[in-house]
């Protein structure tokens, strides 16, 4: 057996700044479980409270990447053989529909979707947001792409204060499906 036959398969999480990103452990730790390799790449909005950086990082064993390596520095991830964008914002659906490339994470999504290896998005997005054409459009480029979305979720309060659940696993699941 090889090293590369050795090596866990490698899951990219791109994480954007939508509140429910205060769970994410749920997908790291229920990746691990599924012997993926974790490595967290998340909008610089996100980084900035949106979740608990250090708790990721102890669990995934490697930094969150959030901004572009300097030239000569090595890739501090191997490529991905899969990605999951969860949460997903309206801001990043649509940037990255585009083509827009400004983040880290704007970028990693745009290239990645060339390269052939299943991508899943969990958006996170309020149904007043979700009704923007735009949005729409975002859906069926990225659709057309190959890009595989679960299943809408607003992140709207219930009445007795929770919020119904996200469904992290799903996300799994998407990109599993053969
Ligand atoms: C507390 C808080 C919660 C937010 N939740 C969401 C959300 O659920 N979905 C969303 O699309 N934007 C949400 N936003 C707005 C995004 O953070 C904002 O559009 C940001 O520019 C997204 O950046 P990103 O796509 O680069 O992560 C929230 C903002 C705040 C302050």
């Amino acid at each position: 057996m090889t090293d590369q036959d050795a090596r866990k398969p490698f899951l990219y999480v791109v994480v954007c700044a939508a509140g429910i990103a205060q769970d994410v452990t749920e997908l790291t730790t229920a990746a691990q479980e599924r012997d993926w390799e974790v490595g967290v790449i998340a909008t610089p909005v996100a980084m900035n409270g949106f979740f608990d950086t250090a708790a990721v990082e102890a669990l995934t064993g490697r930094r969150i990447r959030s901004a572009w390596r300097s030239p000569g520095e090595p890739r501090p991830f191997p490529a991905p053989d899969a990605v999951v964008v969860a949460p997903a914002t309206f801001n990043t659906v649509n940037k990255w529909a585009a083509g827009i490339a400004d983040t880290l994470a704007l970028g990693t999504l745009c290239e990645v979707a060339g390269l052939g290896v299943p991508i899943a998005v969990l958006p996170c997005v309020a149904d007043a947001l979700a009704a923007h054409p735009a949005y729409r459009d975002s859906l069926g480029r990225l659709r057309g792409m190959g890009v595989r979305f679960g299943e809408p979720y607003a992140g709207e309060p219930r009445e007795d204060g929770g919020r119904p659940e996200f469904g992290w696993e799903r996300a799994l699941d998407l990109v599993e499906r053969r």
